[in-house]
């Protein structure tokens, strides 16, 4: 299951690495979220290493992946180990003054809390009354340990041990469903709503070589496409990334095979399209490549030249006709309005035709759409409809693009964010 572990600013911090391996031991898949004051008291190294997760405190990291609500809707138990006087205070009063508060107020699992303090702050009646509070909201508030506190005194105020506060969550979690297995991770997924899929992007623009010199290229950057995996990176997909012809660094934890032409990256897809949940055709793909390349470089003439050109594969269209059951496709199409129809009705079509199950489309120019700058799509149906609008950097609209395909994956209406 998913444990998010709240680690709040009290000596007893550091008992809570052993809960954290013990958990994690078990099997669990652990997140520690440390208010700033615990960090006084157990880095956030620590956690990340037990853990194998980041241990953010921050309300205001990776804004885009919505961490705020989704670490709390993603939880199945959360436990919070130690508890301080404060922290019961805050809880009791719904307060969402950092991460693990905003997790807390989302939160609709078993949560148990492990408070450690002296004892006269324990007795005192604000925190008795916190305490009466929270328990009767469904919250597991543990009964302090009696002994040595910290200092020459002692009484009620000390963290159970490790293992009874373990032994404590997972009887939570028992009593509140019926046959969870508190053993084993439940359904495979992570943090991140992508948490448990493959998702495969392409990036980047193919070229044909004309000449040992020479090729037939594009001028896409690359940035949508490597935006879009590291989105998906961040809500917890397994990421292959195919970049054709793109000298951006790839995000780690990325799988990355680069390619240069059309036929190199359909032979790519082919490979990892039958494995993954979610394709996603960021590339701009050539249509047409000389026939033949020659092998000398060719020469000026005053006549100029005639290429030979062919078709290329589709291979969006290859994908959409051959995809296995339950993948999602994602295509896009960068337009600009001509004679004969306007760019979003050239989008229609194209979405009409290819039968992708979302086709982004944006209005490209000579200064619009291309590079690490803004973008501003809009989101395609197989019947051609617009479905939404995403506007913003190339990771945000990433993001509005990756919600609309976690709509679609749940069988719900695309509603992207922006
Ligand atoms: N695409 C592809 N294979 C091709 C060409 C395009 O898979 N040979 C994919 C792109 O990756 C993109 C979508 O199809 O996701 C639309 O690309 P685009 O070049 O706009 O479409 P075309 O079918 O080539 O149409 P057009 O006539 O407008 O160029």
């Amino acid at each position: 299951m998913r444990v998010l572990l709240g680690v709040t600013g009290g000596i007893a911090a550091y008992k809570v690495a052993l809960v954290a391996r013990a958990l994690a031991e078990d099997g669990h898949d652990v997140r520690v979220v440390p208010t700033a004051a615990s960090l006084n008291f157990v880095g956030r190294a620590t956690w990340e290493a037990l853990t194998g997760n980041p241990a953010t405190s921050d309300t205001f990291a990776d804004v885009p992946s919505v961490q705020h609500v989704r670490l709390g809707q993603r939880a199945d138990a959360i436990l919070v180990a130690p508890a301080t006087a404060d922290f019961l205070a805050q809880f009791a009063h719904g307060e969402a003054r950092d991460l693990l508060g905003n997790a807390l107020l989302v939160a609709t699992c078993p949560i148990v809390v492990a408070p450690a303090m002296h004892t006269e702050m324990w007795r005192n009646p604000a925190t008795q009354a916190n305490v009466v509070t929270l328990r009767e909201r469904g919250v597991t508030v543990l009964e302090p340990a009696v002994g040595r506190l910290t200092g020459a005194d002692s009484g009620p105020g000390r963290l159970p041990d490790p293992e009874k506060v373990v032994a404590a969550l997972y009887a939570a979690v028992d009593g509140a469903a019926d046959g969870v297995t508190v053993g084993a991770v439940d359904d495979g997924g992570g943090w991140g709503d992508l948490g448990g899929l493959t998702v495969l992007v392409t990036a980047g623009g193919t070229r044909e070589p004309i000449d040992p010199v020479r090729y037939l290229g594009n001028r896409s950057s690359g940035h949508q496409g490597f935006a879009l995996a590291e989105a998906a990176r961040e809500r917890g997909a397994a990421v292959e990334l195919i970049a054709a012809n793109v000298s951006l660094p790839s995000s780690e934890g990325v799988a990355r095979t680069d390619v240069e032409t059309t036929a190199d990256l359909a032979d790519a897809v082919a490979r990892l399209a039958p494995t993954a949940d979610v394709v996603i055709m960021a590339a701009a793909v050539a249509d047409f490549r000389p026939r033949t390349a020659t092998t000398h470089k060719l020469k000026k003439s005053d006549d100029g030249i005639t290429l030979d050109l062919e078709k290329t594969e589709d291979i969006l269209a290859g994908l959409v006709a051959t995809r296995p059951q339950g993948q999602t496709v994602v295509g896009f199409a960068a337009e600009t309005g001509d004679a004969s129809a306007s760019a979003a009705e050239h989008a229609s079509a194209k979405a009409r035709r290819k039968r992708a199950d979302l086709l982004v489309f944006n209005e490209v120019g000579v200064d619009r759409g291309f590079g690490n700058r803004p973008n501003d799509v809009r989101l395609l149906n197989p019947a051609g409809e617009d479905v939404g609008h995403a506007a913003g950097s190339k990771l945000a609209v990433a993001h509005a693009i990756l919600d609309a395909v976690v709509a679609l994956r749940r069988g719900g209406a695309v509603t992207p964010a922006k």
